[in-house]
């Protein structure tokens, strides 16, 4: 008789342990997303609309209601492969940008522009510089590829891009820059990045994140498309996932020259974003109402938490982002803390902040919630540090 139990597959470390993976695969610590809103309703036994998830810099307005339009249009193409090539987003990028379509790549999430970014000029060996405090990504495609780490250290919670510049070596193929960078959400102004391009050897690529620009204040913003018409090794890499609202499509799009282009088309797999992604991202690119009211939103919002923070006496690092990291003290506890209140932030002991939290900006209702929740949270905290038996680690 058939059985209705889930198969028991027996695993063992010595299976994997014999399985063809290099060490530096093997070596891999995987990202650490923030926790999913229904996760912790399960753990909690609370509804999901009771939980409130600042934690992974999303636009919490969610989609434009234009991009949701378009994507309902575009549901009767699903049934086909999506246009490999993504003329429409990329005809709409090249108008947007004044680019040719040739310097446009699609990516599934800008994450995938930086991953293609290192799997086009890295070598096992060869090493790329990034700085201490800056995206996990480029740890993480750095370390794939079998790459040298050189991680320059932060200055003022920021890129040291004099150092960086000092840190290439003659085996270097590839540096990040996160600007605005997260999780610190230190922004790097023009001029540092124009020096610091010039200082760049031309066989070294430089990827400029800029995953964040959309949120930059307007006297902060500079046209860096202009530095790729300058610079045949930069990559400028954008995405849909924040300002855009379409975190969950996984849309974002990389500009360079034409032969950086060309190579990293190479080993983009085919298809890699879908008929919805391209038809929301499209439509998304046009509605700059959405745009303004989303921009408008985050900076309130950011007066409302750090406002807070300065009334608490709590440090912060001054953001360009739409995320703000805020010094605690034990981040683990408060985390947990916070959690318990239906509140999920991001702990960054991983980017070496353990005592800092790093969180969204989200509603004002979200962000009230949050700071409501922070006090008792602090004060649990620290009640449970000062008496170490009741402290859930040490009862666990
Ligand atoms: C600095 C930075 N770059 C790139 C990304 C990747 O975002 P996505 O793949 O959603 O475009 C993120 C996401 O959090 C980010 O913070």
């Amino acid at each position: 008789m058939p059985s209705r139990a889930a198969p028991v597959i027996a695993t063992s470390a010595a299976n994997s342990a014999a399985l063809p993976a290099p060490a530096h695969v093997r070596a891999i610590s995987p990202y650490q997303p923030g926790k999913p809103i229904d996760e912790l309703a399960r753990e909690l036994g609370l509804a999901p609309e009771a939980i409130v998830k600042l934690a992974s810099n999303e636009n919490p307005r969610g989609m434009p209601a234009s991009a949701r339009r378009a994507m309902e249009r575009a549901m009767r193409e699903v049934g086909r492969y999506p246009d490999s090539n993504g003329f429409g987003l990329k005809s709409a990028l090249a108008q947007k940008f004044a680019v040719p379509m040739d310097w446009l790549t699609l990516g599934n999430g800008s994450n995938e522009i930086l991953e293609l970014a290192a799997a086009t000029v890295l070598e096992p060996g060869a090493s790329v510089v990034y700085a201490q405090h800056s995206f996990a990504v480029y740890a993480l495609a750095t370390q794939a590829r079998g790459g040298r780490h050189i991680v320059v250290p932060a200055r003022d919670y920021g890129h040291d891009l004099d150092a960086m510049a000092a840190a290439i070596e003659s085996d270097t193929r590839l540096v990040y820059i996160a600007n605005p960078n997260n999780p610190t959400g230190t922004f790097a102004g023009a001029e540092r990045v124009a020096a610091f391009l010039a200082r760049v050897p031309s066989h070294v690529v430089v990827v400029l994140d800029e995953a964040y620009n959309e949120y930059l204040a307007p006297e902060r913003r500079f046209d860096s498309t202009r530095w790729v018409r300058e610079f045949p090794n930069l990559l400028v890499s954008r995405t849909f996932s924040k300002a855009y609202g379409l975190a969950g499509l996984r849309v974002g799009y990389g500009v360079a020259q034409p032969e950086l282009t060309d190579l990293i088309n190479r080993v983009r797999a085919p298809f890699n974003v879908n008929v919805l992604a391209q038809a929301a991202a499209t439509a998304a690119l046009a509605d700059e109402e959405f745009l303004a009211e989303s921009y408008a939103l985050n900076r309130a919002g950011m007066l409302q938490l750090t406002a807070a923070f300065r009334q608490m006496h709590l440090r912060y690092v001054p953001s360009a982002g739409n995320f703000v990291l805020v010094e605690v003290g034990a981040a683990d506890r408060v985390n947990s803390e916070l959690l318990q209140r239906g509140v999920i932030v991001r702990p960054v002991a991983n980017y070496g902040l353990p005592n800092w939290l790093r969180v969204t900006i989200g509603t004002p209702a979200e962000n009230d919630k949050f700071i409501v929740s922070l006090g008792p949270a602090l004060a649990s905290a620290r009640g449970a540090e000062a008496s170490p038996a009741s402290s859930p680690a040490s009862s666990a």
